[in-house]
């Protein structure tokens, strides 16, 4: 019975259990900053993980710090993350860390910005100098536009981060290969905030009235050196053309807008970052160094990108709009599935208390039928032996006593020897078969056949009490009138 139980309890548990899959793989995601190109990533990565419930993940973000992204990777290692993402903040400082993962045995997806050294599993990331070359051609354009060598501001990212070393390195690069009159460049450190580009394009515009183009190494920092150059007192707001790059929502607009001249796509591909892991973590095969392509986006397809990117959203909206409502199915099946386990469970505890029950009472049962019925039987069984046994002993009796009503002997001794018992045995027996004493019974059988012969033949009472062995025709008048209620003279 308890196995009963206790299996429809594991039954329970497994119905309960079994339906939701629970991710197996913890996934560790280091990002150096947290401005709108990695929110952007991020959000992709949510997105692809919902197609792999089998992988969660937990993010850390350095804000712009080598320690502490080194201290974050470190945690990730001790609590045995089974896979790590890092966007490096700058690739020397943080290569010890992410090496420690790597030698712990923890595969490492290298993703957007490069590590130093070759110990990582797998590297995602934008073709920096080749975003260097679209800078290059740009300033190349605007100085054929102006016929004369240019004065170029460089708005520089973090200098110990891959970006902004390929980046310059890619423009400088291809400016040179390109021989003839070459751009003159000066560079800032904007570390790839939009507020310190601001700051450090301001300054420089206070002491250099000439600045011909601008090319910042992301949208932030071109959007920060545009409000520099719409706040100088030396230029005229929008005078100045400005390049970002990344190609953010942000960056989009204001060249749509006008307040810069073009950025460089810069893909973040988190979803191929989150697909990537899960073939690393599945055993699938995977390509360890992607990079992503780029292109330029002038205010031609900045303004379409816009429109298509309108629609997206509506599209989005609407994809949203369905998940939430089959979400909230999913919800509503999973409360009635709850339900219908619960009624279930409480159906089958009720089963098994019923069960449980007639378990119980047929025992009980059984154990009064063995205590009570069976005691009773046997004593029943005893009773219809002993009846029988008496109905004989009464029978032969009878048969004694009448074959010797006319014998004066008859009397208890007489019996006893003919039934071969003793004189007590006689009186006990006759009194349980017959209800009276011997003599009494004798007498009555010796009543019974005077009247017998009284009605039957033509002898006197006289005669029929001496043939009787009655002592006297008194005496049996006495006695005949004591049994019939009425003298033998009455009849
Ligand atoms: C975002 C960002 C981008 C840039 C990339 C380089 O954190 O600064 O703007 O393109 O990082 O790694």
């Amino acid at each position: 019975m308890r196995n009963i139980i206790i299996s429809s309890l594991v039954l329970l548990l497994c119905l309960t259990g079994c339906s939701s899959r629970q991710p197996q793989y913890r996934i560790g995601v280091s990002q150096c900053l947290d401005d709108a190109w990695r929110q952007k990533m991020n959000a992709e990565m949510e997105r692809e993980l919902l197609l792999h419930p089998e992988m969660s993940i937990s993010r850390r973000i350095a804000y712009g710090s080598n320690e502490l992204q080194c201290a974050q990777i470190d945690s990730f290692i001790k609590e045995r993350v089974h896979l790590l993402i890092v966007s490096p903040n700058e690739a020397e400082d943080v290569k010890p860390a992410v090496t420690r993962a790597y030698r712990a045995g923890i595969p490492v997806i290298v993703a957007d910005r490069r590590v130093s050294g070759d110990e990582w599993t797998a590297f995602i990331g934008g073709d920096n100098y080749r975003v260097g070359q679209l800078m290059a051609d740009w300033l190349l354009s605007i100085q054929a536009a102006e016929r004369q060598a240019i004065h170029v501001l460089e708005v520089a990212g973090l200098p110990g981060s891959t970006p902004a070393t390929l980046r310059h390195q890619g423009m400088m690069e291809t400016l040179a290969r390109n021989g003839g009159v070459q751009p003159h460049i000066e560079s800032v450190m904007g570390e790839w905030y939009r507020e310190n580009a601001y700051d450090v394009v301001s300054a420089y515009l206070r002491t250099h009235k000439d600045v011909d183009a601008i090319v910042a190494q992301n949208d932030l920092m071109a959007i920060g050196a545009s409000e520099a150059v719409r706040d100088s007192k030396n230029y005229r707001a929008g005078s100045v053309p400005i390049m970002g790059v990344d190609g953010i929502i942000l960056g989009v607009q204001a060249v749509a807008d006008g307040v810069i001249e073009c950025t460089a796509t810069y893909s973040s591909r988190g979803d191929m970052v989150i697909e990537t892991a899960y073939r690393i973590l599945s055993g699938l095969p995977f390509v360890r160094d992607t990079v992503l392509q780029t292109t330029m986006i002038d205010v031609v397809a900045a303004k379409a990108m816009l429109i298509k990117n309108e629609e997206m959203q509506h599209e989005l909206e609407t994809m949203r709009l369905f998940q939430m409502r089959s979400d909230q199915r999913w919800k509503n099946l999973h409360i009635s599935r709850i339900v219908l386990i619960a009624v279930l469970a409480v159906l089958l505890l009720l089963l098994c208390q019923v069960i449980w029950y007639l378990y119980h009472k047929q025992r009980t049962i059984q154990q009064e039928i063995r205590k009570e019925i069976l005691p009773q039987l046997e004593g029943m069984q005893e009773a219809i032996q002993l009846s029988h046994r008496d109905v004989a002993f009464a029978e032969r009796m009878k048969q004694i006593v009448d074959e010797h009503l006319t014998d004066p002997n008859l009397n208890v001794e007489y019996l006893g020897s003919a039934l071969s018992l003793s004189r007590t045995q006689v009186f006990r027996r006759v009194k349980a078969v017959t209800g009276k004493g011997p003599l009494d019974y004798i007498r009555e059988r010796r009543l019974l056949r005077a009247e017998e012969l009284l009605r039957t033949t033509d002898m006197t009472i006289q005669q029929v009490a001496l043939e009787l062995c009655f002592s006297s025709p008194g005496y049996f008048s006495k006695c005949y009138k004591d049994y019939f209620g009425h003298l033998p003279s009455a009849r």
